[in-house]
């Protein structure tokens, strides 16, 4: 089964509009023809972005959303308001978001089914700390995360998922392919077992943590990584343009 690959750049909090600009100014002329590539600017940059991009194949994502679709949530942005403004994708759970901002399964399932009722994609991610790998618990971390986040969901082939050990995030330490192969061929068979051979077939399951130049064509090599989500190597033109073009 082929699936198109998936490169998508988590900016998280930062870049302010001028370097939002700059930065996918760099990256369209290298844009590769057989992936897609997609950037999540903070949500300040996103209208920019999303101007900058129009009429090419550079796809925008959000790094978070809330579930309601309008309403007196100060604060918070909708799914209306990011299709409105040009999104596709939308990161839900990231680990940073679970760690400091009270995320869990509960909430992640209410933002996935909003997210798809916009008719946006969601990327869920999940990924063990490290305290529970050394535990043996990774298996076990990601099921709950991934069961748990998806609910009951019919429309699983909108889904991309990103595996992210919490501890290969912003450390420099990345996750052997082996570790990521072993970690994303299970969370395909959890798939499987919830929504078909098909469906599992097709869903694309990305791996994050320190992605970089260096180490994308031996991870994007196993054959149950689909793409990756880049967060500190995405912030550079250099290096984002390396990894979205990996194999070349
Ligand atoms: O969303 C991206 C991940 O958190 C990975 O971040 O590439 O800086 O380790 P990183």
């Amino acid at each position: 089964m082929s699936r198109t690959p998936l490169i998508a750049g988590n900016w998280k909090m930062y870049k302010t509009i001028p370097e939002a600009l700059a930065l996918v100014k760099a990256l369209l002329p290298h844009l590769p023809k057989d992936r897609e590539v997609a950037v999540a600017p903070p949500f300040t940059a996103l209208y920019s972005v999303a101007s900058c991009i129009k009429g090419t194949a550079l796809k925008l994502a959000a790094q978070n959303v809330f579930w309601e679709r309008e309403g007196a949530y100060t604060g918070e942005i909708s799914p209306l308001m990011l299709k409105d403004v040009g999104c596709e994708y939308v990161i839900i759970g990231h680990s940073e978001r679970r760690q400091y901002f009270g995320e869990v399964d509960k909430t992640v399932t209410k933002k996935v089914n909003s997210v798809l009722e916009e008719g946006l994609k969601p990327i869920l991610c999940v990924g063990e700390r490290l305290e529970e790998r050394e535990k043996g618990e990774t298996f076990e971390i990601v099921k709950k995360q991934l069961i748990g986040g998806l609910g009951n969901i019919q429309e699983i082939q909108k889904i991309v998922i990103a595996y992210e050990p919490v501890w290969a995030i912003g450390t420099g330490k990345t996750a052997s392919p082996a570790q990521a192969q072993e970690v994303h061929k299970y969370l395909r068979h959890l798939v499987e077992e919830k929504w078909g051979r098909e469906n599992s077939e097709k869903i694309r399951i990305l791996y994050g943590g320190s992605v970089k130049p260096e180490n994308i064509d031996e991870l994007m090599q196993e054959e149950d990584i689909d793409g990756a989500l880049v967060g500190g190597a995405s912030l550079k033109a250099e290096t984002f343009v390396k990894i979205m073009n990996y194999g070349v």
